[in-house]
């Protein structure tokens, strides 16, 4: 579906989607071909250097000016959040009697808690994909996802009661808990964009399961720290469905990579990636196509395929010895 442009901060998720995919029209799944290297239109590659030489980057300096800018701001030493208080000290503006040991356990469940929330969202993500595509060979089975979503809302459900149980309010954004957040956004973004695969997905959730496993780890050894014995019990539950998690995601991921894996035939002349070069270079140039919101039209370009070569050569060592000299590299 085409849609007219909108204020993307007004849509709502469906929204958001059908504009997305408003400029992915023509070619489609195994058509689809990847011009992301330079190698398929030496022309264009050529224009590129051009371009990058003709307008060096407009802010000056580098990552030395970059700290020095930083400096001032690291040196206020603002944190990221307040720490998390028992609700009673929070009600009534009590917060610096608030006990440290009971702050740093309530920002760690927080932590824990925002992790599982985006696991819940990981899951049904990644099932509702599977559901639309189909199970695919070697992957997770519905039933098998839909039991670690069951285990990963329990974990929700098991560290919201911990926070409240020692009196604090599973609510509360802690600083720990931002962070969990910022760092798992991209692993939902993976799973939930409808051009990744499974296998794709797959390799998101086996790093929010490493990551979950540690954080339980760490968990466990905080509370066994602190004293806060009724608590671990149920975590060494939470941590033994994380590791299973983990065992299966990994077993997922490496059966679907595999499968699709065979000896590569060597080339008769030996020369394979030679070749391959040779004869990329040779093939016709891309049609033309849309590059973000520019529309390039490809119009043909004058001269040989052959002085188009030999001129991304020379003007390829032209562009090395510039970056040489900033970097001092010999
Ligand atoms: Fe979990
Ligand atoms: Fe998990």
């Amino acid at each position: 579906m085409i849609m007219a442009k909108k204020n993307t901060n007004r849509m709502n998720g469906a929204e958001a989607y059908d504009t997305a995919f408003a400029g992915v029209t023509g070619e489609t799944g195994a058509g689809m071909m990847n011009r992301s290297g330079t190698s398929t239109s030496p022309e264009d590659a050529l224009d590129v250097i051009r371009e990058a030489q003709r307008t060096p980057p407009s802010p000056k300096g580098d990552a030395r000016q970059l700290a020095e800018y930083r400096k001032p701001y690291l040196e206020q030493r603002i944190p990221i959040g307040s720490r998390p208080v028992a609700i009673d000290q929070a009600r009534t503006g009590r917060a610096e009697e608030g006990n440290t040991s009971v702050s740093l356990l309530l920002d760690k469940l927080g932590e824990r808690l925002a992790f599982e929330r985006q696991g819940v969202r990981l899951y049904e993500s990644l099932i509702g994909k599977i559901k639309a595509i189909g199970e695919e060979p070697g992957g997770p089975a519905i039933d098998e996802l839909e039991h670690i979503l069951d285990e990963e809302r329990a974990h929700f459900r098991f560290l919201s009661e911990a926070i409240v149980g020692i009196g604090g309010d599973p609510t509360v954004q802690t600083p720990c808990a931002n962070i969990a957040g910022i760092l798992s956004q991209g692993l939902v973004q993976v799973v939930a964009d409808p051009r990744t695969t499974v296998p794709q997905c797959l390799e998101a959730i086996l790093n929010a399961e490493l990551a979950d496993n540690d954080g339980w780890n760490l968990l466990q050894a905080l509370v066994a720290t602190l004293g806060v014995g009724d608590l671990g019990d149920r975590i060494e539950e939470a941590k033994e469905h994380e590791q299973d998690h983990l065992e299966m995601v990994r077993s997922w991921q490496a059966a679907m990579v595999m499968g699709n894996a065979a000896p590569i035939k060597p080339n008769p002349e030996g020369k394979q990636g030679r070749s391959q070069r040779v004869s990329t270079k040779s093939a016709s140039k891309p049609p033309s196509r849309t590059v973000a919101g520019s529309s390039r039209s490809g119009p043909a370009k004058t001269g040989t395929r052959s002085k188009a070569k030999e001129q991304v050569e020379v003007k390829g060592k032209v562009a090395s010895r510039p970056l040489a000299r900033k970097t001092g590299r010999k």
